[in-house]
């Protein structure tokens, strides 16, 4: 009789990140903290559990991640809590919870993290995925739209993406909305009878959502229903013409795509997604826009705010894709030693070099030279130094150049700064 027991698996849509993909996952992050550094925002970390009332409010109470997708639970003490499926709200709680509009002008905040959300798992699309993301709070500037957007797009230019698409609309604002969800709302009456289950709810409980209907059979209806950018208030047409002339201005190109509305309520004006012809059909790379009643939703003063997610999964699939970073963690030094003796001195360089931020590998069981070089090789290192009973007896160490075969004598203390001189 077997006692094996069975193995315990992830859950369904998540998944374990490993080497050497985390070495690219690394390498976008450092990039994220410099770019948005050089744009002067700085980091925000909220916690992963919110109060469910937050998305309830902020995100939507009729939009499908609220509806259907949110990871949502009674706490012990009967409390309903949520793990986030978004950063936006949360960023906003924050920035009223702290009082961060008595500091004064703009506010810029920045974001990593794991997000959750209840979706059909498939390529690019997990029920934990992460996002980088940022915000600013407290300005209606069309220019602020434009820079946030000239940061996305260099942030995207850095990490090696080239094939992308930025899609703009604008979705108005409280003022003029009402108006256009009325002649939407009018449109719908027709026609609506003909269209999917959810359309025909939403076009009664939230038109806007009929937009972004992804049934094959609604496209040609929804193609020919009023465009919202047909119906904006003067100022709200005034942002937009100011955000596509100076998008212009700055050389960013963009596509005007009046179906854009976004799955999230509390968007007001600029709207925009970044999609990825390298990524198949999950092709959102990135979304965001203008919320410039969120705050106010969420109990805070009159703050507009502006601000993207990157999904960083789908980033990296098009980083992998487009073969931009580098790959892996290369191994500097594979060090070698033979004989018992040999071992307190191996492990002493090791120490050295790793302290001087060199990468090292060393093995602690004995083996034979030929077999110790073939993990140097198979572990890719760029250099094996190797220690026998003569080198200690010398004071000085091979090191051996593993591409091109040569070999040098080193003394201890000269590795470090030949190694690093060579990488
Ligand atoms: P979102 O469009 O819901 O916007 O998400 C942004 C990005 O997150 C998407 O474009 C996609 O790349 C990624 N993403 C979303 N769901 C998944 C998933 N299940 N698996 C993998 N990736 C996913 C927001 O979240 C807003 N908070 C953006 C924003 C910031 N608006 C204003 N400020």
């Amino acid at each position: 009789m077997s006692n094996r027991v069975e193995p315990i698996r992830s859950v369904k849509g998540t998944r374990d990140l490993l080497p050497p993909d985390t070495n690219l996952w690394q390498r976008v992050e450092t990039e994220a903290h410099r770019v948005f550094a050089a744009y002067h925002y700085g980091e925000i970390r909220t916690p992963i559990l919110e109060e469910t009332a937050l998305f309830a409010r902020g995100v939507g109470a009729e939009t499908d991640i609220v509806m259907k997708e949110m990871y949502t639970f009674r706490d012990r003490d009967e409390e309903s809590l949520t793990l986030r499926p978004e950063a936006t709200a949360s960023v906003v709680r924050a920035y009223i919870e702290h009082s961060l509009y008595n500091q004064g002008g703009v506010q810029k905040l920045y974001y990593l993290g794991p997000m959750f959300r209840r979706e059909r798992p498939q390529k690019g699309r997990y029920r934990q995925f992460y996002q980088i993301g940022a915000e600013v709070l407290g300005s209606q500037n069309p220019l602020v739209d434009v820079e946030v957007l000239e940061m996305l797009v260099l942030f995207l230019e850095r990490v090696g993406i080239r094939e992308y698409q930025l899609l703009i609309n604008s979705v108005g604002c409280s003022n003029c909305r009402p108006a256009y969800l009325e002649a939407l709302r009018a449109a719908l009456q027709d026609v609506k009878a003909t269209m999917c289950a959810d359309c025909q709810r939403r076009g009664d409980t939230n038109p806007l959502r009929v937009l972004d209907c992804k049934v094959e059979a609604d496209q040609p209806i929804i193609e020919k229903l009023p465009k919202i950018i047909d119906h904006l208030d003067p100022e709200c047409l005034q942002h937009f013409d100011r955000v596509r002339s100076e998008l212009q201005a700055r050389g960013l190109a963009y596509q005007i795509t009046p179906r854009l509305v976004r799955g999230l309520d509390y968007y007001t004006r600029t709207t925009f997604e970044i999609t990825s012809g390298a990524l198949g059909a999950q092709n959102a790379l990135v979304g965001g826009g203008r919320y410039d009643g969120l705050s106010e939703m969420l109990g805070g003063p009159p703050t507009p705010g502006i601000g993207f997610s990157i999904g960083q999964d789908r980033l990296i699939l098009a980083v992998q894709a487009a073969a931009a970073l580098p790959q892996g963690n290369p191994l500097a030094v594979y060090v070698v030693w033979m004989g018992e003796p040999t071992l307190a001195s191996a492990a002493r360089l090791v120490r050295e070099l790793r302290a001087q931020g060199v990468s090292v590998e060393i093995d602690y069981d004995p083996m034979k030279i030929k077999k110790a070089m073939g993990i140097a090789n198979k572990l890719q290192a760029r250099f094996a130094v190797i220690i026998g009973e003569g080198e200690l007896a010398s004071g000085k160490y091979q090191v051996k150049d593993m591409a091109s075969g040569e070999q040098k004598e080193l003394e201890p203390g000269a590795i470090a700064e030949y190694v690093k001189q060579q990488l």
